[in-house]
């Protein structure tokens, strides 16, 4: 069976390696994984007062996640924790009480850094808003992906070999996960 993820990228920046890595894994995913890449860059701040009339990107945001099946997190780390934009998305996401578009939909978590210990502040920020949000996040394998300076050519094609084994077995994980918790 055919299950949509929508792929929600924590970094604004034009040559994002959080956004290279989720390109590659649309590249990289089995054939029953769609994939919604979506990335932060029009998503305006959440603010109460406007929830009665909300901006229209946060609609847009929420109706992207909403009718995706999964949510799939990749993300840089800032200061040992989640950047503003993906934690911003995180709370218009979850947003009017009681409407959250994450509830119950099955997550991961990709963090990466040019660094050695590959964001591992940010992705278990991250999982402490998950849990709140009773998104059930694939537990293993973890993506802590050290070292992304060298893994993308000029083209943005992964050339990393090491990591193109990791990130296909990570996908062919995740979408056993989907699997099992959509059934
Ligand atoms: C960083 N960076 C960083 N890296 C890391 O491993 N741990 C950290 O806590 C931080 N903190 C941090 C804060 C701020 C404000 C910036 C701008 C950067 C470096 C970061 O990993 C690097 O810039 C990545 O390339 C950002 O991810 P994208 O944009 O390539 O996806």
């Amino acid at each position: 069976s055919q299950h949509s993820t929508a792929v929600i990228v924590g970094s604004l920046r034009k040559g994002s390696f959080s956004l290279k890595i989720a390109k590659a894994l649309t590249r990289l995913a089995p054939p029953s994984l769609q994939f919604d890449v979506i990335t932060l860059g029009g998503l305006s701040f959440y603010n109460q007062d406007l929830e009665a009339t909300p901006p229209a990107d946060w609609v847009s945001f929420r109706e992207r996640v909403k009718k995706a099946d999964a949510v799939l997190f990749v993300t840089p780390e800032y200061n040992r924790s989640v950047p503003g934009v993906l934690k911003n998305a995180i709370d218009v996401g979850s947003r009017p009480y009681g409407q959250s578009v994450f509830d119950g939909k099955p997550g991961g978590v990709i963090s990466n850094s040019p660094g050695a210990i590959g964001g591992f502040g940010a992705n278990h920020h991250l999982r402490q808003s998950l849990v709140f949000l009773n998104v059930p996040v694939l537990q293993q394998p973890e993506a802590y992906v050290g070292g992304i300076g060298d893994a993308f050519d000029e083209n943005d094609e992964l050339v990393k070999a090491s990591l193109r084994e990791f990130l296909e077995a990570y996908i062919k994980a995740f979408a056993a996960w989907v699997v099992q918790q959509t059934r």
